[in-house]
């Protein structure tokens, strides 16, 4: 939550002719690119003639760009700038970043929060300090106001007040009196450094700087940075020198373009298919032998597992309960799913024979990254699942496989999911081989009906205009519900969490088994459902108990939208409208089945006007609890 970008470049010598860009060129660019972690209010602040500059407003970038243009900001080759999603205090002009203060020569952003703040903000409330907004960086700004002035150094005086707060932040200070550099610290939340020729850049990702570079810095956490035209230099609150860790980005600006597409979350939608397809590219030998060696984890260990949890959220988290069914299946190892907040604090039981597995597009879900601090201080080893180089849950986690399914800039997780569970099964499969529960014959089996399925998902998308129509009538509905048997029941879930957070409608996923329990009580005349259809070819058990929940709330006066495979006549009768799919197994469906609730959903948003990428009340990043 909340994006954070600095830029620090040479001065134009004397007489050269200005430079291609400035600080506010790079830094309004940042922004618009991380204005996907929130959304709230934005604000720059540029130094220039040993003077901090700024502009600060409510809303979005574009309001901040008109202020701009109302009122200019002086050439500067050094700024700062952030997008904020609110935590202390509404989304008004005044808790807007940057907070300035020390008679205007200090200008610092944050993102994350400080929990000691009120006690801090008393200690210097009763020293005189006045305070203009609600925000705990405020707070902060003072803070660091009065430890620079006396210890007369900003690196050091960063380091000093960090070591006072409480709880997670990525800060970035200038100060006038030291026009040449930003410092910038980080505590579990995400900063990594670019590394440019003659300019250096910070963001709260590499999205804040991807068009000027693709070399990046990890930062550890508790490590301060000093950044300079010149160079960088870390260290750790004792001021003790930090080593960073280098990586370049392997995809570039374009990729975190719109592409002619109206939102990210439609292009996204379409960048299913490569998304799958790069996700398993790279993790065969030149025998088609599955090997994961990025994992770098021990064999003997994975033998050693019996129980594996599976930790997310949202989004992520209905990947898992895909993947556990698949995993199960394949390992037969006993496999939990857990939204990671409840995990942390439910005393789960966990020792060294537990396998973890973090998923996260992000890496920087905070909720996720405490489970995963969590389950290994239980002695439980833990695999991260994450599509973000470079952040914090591969960083901490004993063991990383990427997801490499781009940058994903829609707030609605689209692409990741069908990439996790890419992952995942790509995961399952290595298990069930390193501990002996499948044949090689029957792995690659698999991994065939998984090279196949981004044509197949790319033949959903063609087909996307039938679900455009339906989401056009649908879109008065007052509520959708969404039924899924087996790995069809996450899938029902992914559906409704879409339409909730960008068409803002009631929906609600069921276990199509769950319905005679009390849901179908719900269902009246018109009301629309969504059914996905397990195939026919698969387990007929499974089929047919669906094609009864079709029947059951078709009876009730349910509109009924099926989701099924291609030859699946048996649902025609009961279906008012049938999404076909093309024909795959069982454990292969989700990747398919999803793609329509996709589509549906972003058509639903985008014919109510709003705004698909950037849903009210949501940041794509949640980096706070
Ligand atoms: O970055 P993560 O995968 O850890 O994010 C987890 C959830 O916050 C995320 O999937 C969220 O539910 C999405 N907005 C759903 O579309």
């Amino acid at each position: 939550m909340c994006g954070i970008v600095g830029f620090v470049g040479t001065q134009p010598a004397p007489g050269e002719v200005a430079r291609s860009y400035f600080a506010l060129d790079v830094v309004l660019e940042g922004l618009r690119r991380l204005e996907y972690r929130g959304y709230d209010s934005a604000g720059v602040a540029v130094v220039a003639d040993e003077q901090v500059a700024f502009r600060k407003k409510a809303g979005k970038v574009a309001m901040l760009e008109a202020e701009i243009e109302a009122a200019p900001l002086p050439d500067s080759v050094l700024g700062i700038g952030h997008t904020r999603w609110a935590t202390h205090g509404g989304p008004t002009d005044a808790n807007a970043h940057p907070h300035v203060v020390d008679g205007g020569k200090l200008a610092l952003v944050h993102n994350g929060i400080i929990e000691n703040f009120s006690e801090l903000k008393s200690e210097l409330v009763a020293k005189g300090h006045n305070f203009v907004s609600e925000t705990d960086t405020e707070v902060a700004a003072a803070l660091l106001a009065e430890a620079y002035r006396e210890l007369g150094d900003l690196s050091a005086a960063m380091r000093a007040v960090c070591k006072r707060f409480e709880g997670t932040f990525t800060l970035l200070a200038v100060h006038a009196d030291v026009p040449d550099r930003i410092v910038a610290a980080r505590r579990d939340s995400p900063l990594v450094i670019g590394v440019g020729e003659g300019e250096n850049f910070l963001g709260s990702d590499v999205s804040g700087f991807i068009d000027y570079t693709k070399q990046a810095v990890e930062m550890a956490n508790d490590n301060v940075v000093t950044v300079t035209a010149a160079g960088y230099e870390i260290t750790d609150l004792d001021g003790n020198p930090a080593e960073g860790k280098p990586f370049t980005v392997e995809w570039d600006a374009q990729a975190a373009k719109k592409d002619g597409f109206d939102s990210f979350m439609d292009k996204e939608i379409h960048d299913q298919p490569a998304a799958i397809r790069d996700t398993l590219l790279g993790r065969f030998d030149e025998n088609g032998k599955l090997t994961l060696d990025e994992l770098r984890i021990d064999e003997s260990l994975l033998r050693s597992v019996d129980k594996i949890i599976v930790i997310a959220c949202g989004t992520a988290a209905y990947a898992g309960q895909v993947a556990r069914y698949a995993i199960e299946h394949w390992c037969r190892i006993p496999t939990e799913v857990e939204l990671a907040h409840e995990f942390r604090y439910r005393d789960p039981i966990v020792n060294e024979k537990t396998l973890v597995v973090a998923l996260s597009q992000s890496g920087e879900t905070m909720d996720t990254l405490m489970a995963v601090r969590h389950a290994r201080e239980q002695g439980a080893k833990v695999i991260a699942i994450c599509n973000t180089n470079g952040s914090s849950i591969p960083r901490e986690a004993d063991a990383s496989l990427y997801t490499h399914a781009g940058p994903e800039i829609a707030v609605a997780s689209t692409k990741a999911f069908l990439a996790q569970i890419t992952a995942t099964y790509l995961l399952g499969l290595y298990l069930a081989q390193v501990r002996g529960n499948m044949f090689a014959d029957e792995v690659n089996a698999v991994l065939a009906e998984l090279r196949q399925i981004p044509e197949k998902v790319q033949q959903v998308i063609d087909r996307e205009d039938e679900v455009k129509a339906l989401a056009e009538n649908m879109k008065d509905a007052s509520s959708v519900l969404f039924l899924g048997r087996h790995v069809g029941f996450p899938v029902a879930l992914e559906g409704a969490l879409k339409l909730k957070e960008i068409a803002y409608l009631h929906a609600e996923g069921f276990a199509a088994g769950e319905l005679k329990h009390g849901p179908i009580a719900l269902v009246e005349e018109g009301q629309p459902v969504f059914i996905i259809a397990p195939s026919p070819r698969g387990r007929d058990s499974l089929h047919s108990k669906v094609v009864s929940n079709i029947q059951e709330v078709r009876a009730r006066g349910a509109v009924t939208i099926v989701i099924a495979e291609e030859g699946d006549t048996a649902v025609n009768q009961y279906a008012n409208h049938v999404i076909r799919v093309p024909q795959a197994p069982t454990l292969m469906q989700p990747l398919l089945a999803t793609v329509p609730l996709q589509v549906f959903a972003c058509a639903v948003a985008t014919v109510k006007g709003y705004d698909v990428d950037q849903p009210r009340n949501l940041a794509k990043s949640v980096t706070v609890e």
